[in-house]
């Protein structure tokens, strides 16, 4: 066999378009009647990176991935992946992706090990490089001991590393990964994110689409912002945080009457570079609005120094919302319903 087939497959033909992107697209339009879920969208993935596409409810994340899969045709612009056009070389561009789509897809009723052999016999491997390859990834995933089981007895994590399993078993070369991690709880989406950076250690190129900024952070290199089928914003993960703004430390003190002290207090500290305390009356909270791990540990050190009975403390990561809010200027307008600002985590004290 020549050099550039793996197991039956047509590798990743490395630069055909000799630009180091993997994905590009230009214009992009897509209506379904009146809605337009795509109104002229422009990116670019580089080779081996991750590209998040963060956006709420119907920013037109799914309608985009399903464009690059070759599922859906577009009603303008142009899209290339690994230098196949989407419209004009379907066949040749299905050959080097791999796509986890928002929705499971594997076949519940069957094991593990026969989801993915079924795909790989699907994909033209022979019988021996199918079983090969679906030894191989279920080994890769954690998944070894459960590979005669069901999938239909399988927890949401296990189920969502199948899913990825599935998608890499044509050794993609670009992988399109959509919500992966929406619906689980967050141990299991820290599973699924190792999972994801493994592959990119092994050179995937991966655009991503997500509503959490966290699984953002955790996983990509640069944002594409979209609302409405618009970019808003795009850029590196720090461009955009520092355009949001950090996170947030809110801080209860047991007794209102120290709402005030405590943010003269801070304010008065001189913590290098920490921006004005405001006090959440209503809530019976201080904000503090932090930018790095420094500012953190000082302010918890002069709250927790000052002696009071804290109810609590806690941190908030910029919210998806925020990120809109900062953005635009206004709230995202998610049709549905939208993820609340619950990237809370509790502070040791
Ligand atoms: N098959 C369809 N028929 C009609 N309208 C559709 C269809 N698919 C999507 N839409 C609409 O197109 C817009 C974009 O939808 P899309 O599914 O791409 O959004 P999304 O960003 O993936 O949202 P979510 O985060 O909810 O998955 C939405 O207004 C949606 O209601
Ligand atoms: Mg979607």
């Amino acid at each position: 066999m020549g050099g550039d087939t793996v197991i039956g497959m047509t590798r990743y033909d490395k630069n055909p378009t000799g630009a180091g992107r993997a994905v590009t697209v230009r214009g992009l339009v897509k209506h379904y009647g009146e809605t337009k879920a795509l109104d002229g969208v422009d990116l670019d993935v580089a080779e081996g990176t991750v590209m998040g596409v963060l956006g709420p409810n119907g920013a037109g994340k799914t309608t985009l991935v399903r464009i690059l899969s070759t599922l859906l045709t577009p009603d303008a612009g142009q899209a290339t992946v690994a230098g196949y056009d989407v419209v004009r070389q379907p066949r040749q561009l299905r050959r080097v992706i791999g796509l986890t789509g928002q929705y499971a897809s594997v076949d519940e009723k069957l094991p593990g090990w026969e989801n993915l052999y079924m795909i790989g016999r699907l994909l033209d491997l022979s019988r021996r490089d199918a079983r090969a390859r679906a030894d191989e990834l279920l080994e890769r995933f954690s998944l070894t001991e459960a590979a005669r089981r069901p999938a239909a007895t399988y927890s949401g994590g296990m189920r969502r590393r199948l899913d990825l399993a599935a998608s890499m078993i044509g050794h993609p070369a670009v992988l399109y990964l959509d919500e992966p991690t929406t619906g689980l709880d967050p141990r299991t989406r820290n599973e699924v994110w190792d999972e994801v950076k493994a592959m990119v250690g092994d050179g995937v190129t991966v655009l991503l689409t997500t509503q959490y900024m966290e699984e953002a952070e955790q996983l990509a290199s640069e944002l594409t912002v979209v609302d409405r089928g618009k970019v808003i914003a795009k850029g590196g993960i720090e461009e955009l945080k520092a355009k949001v703004g950090g996170r947030t430390l809110r801080v209860k003190p047991a007794d209102p009457g120290e709402l005030r002290p405590l943010a003269a207090m801070l304010d008065e500290l001189g913590i290098t570079g920490l921006a004005a305390t405001t006090v959440d009356t209503d809530g019976g909270a201080l904000l503090v609005p932090i930018l790095s791990d420094e500012q953190l540990t000082a302010a918890v050190g002069a709250v927790t120094a000052r002696g009071i009975t804290i109810a609590s403390i806690t941190t908030e990561l910029p919210s998806l919302d925020e990120v809109f809010l900062s953005l635009t200027g206004h709230r995202a307008g998610a049709p549905q319903d939208t993820p609340a600002a619950d990237d809370r985590e509790e502070v040791a004290v």
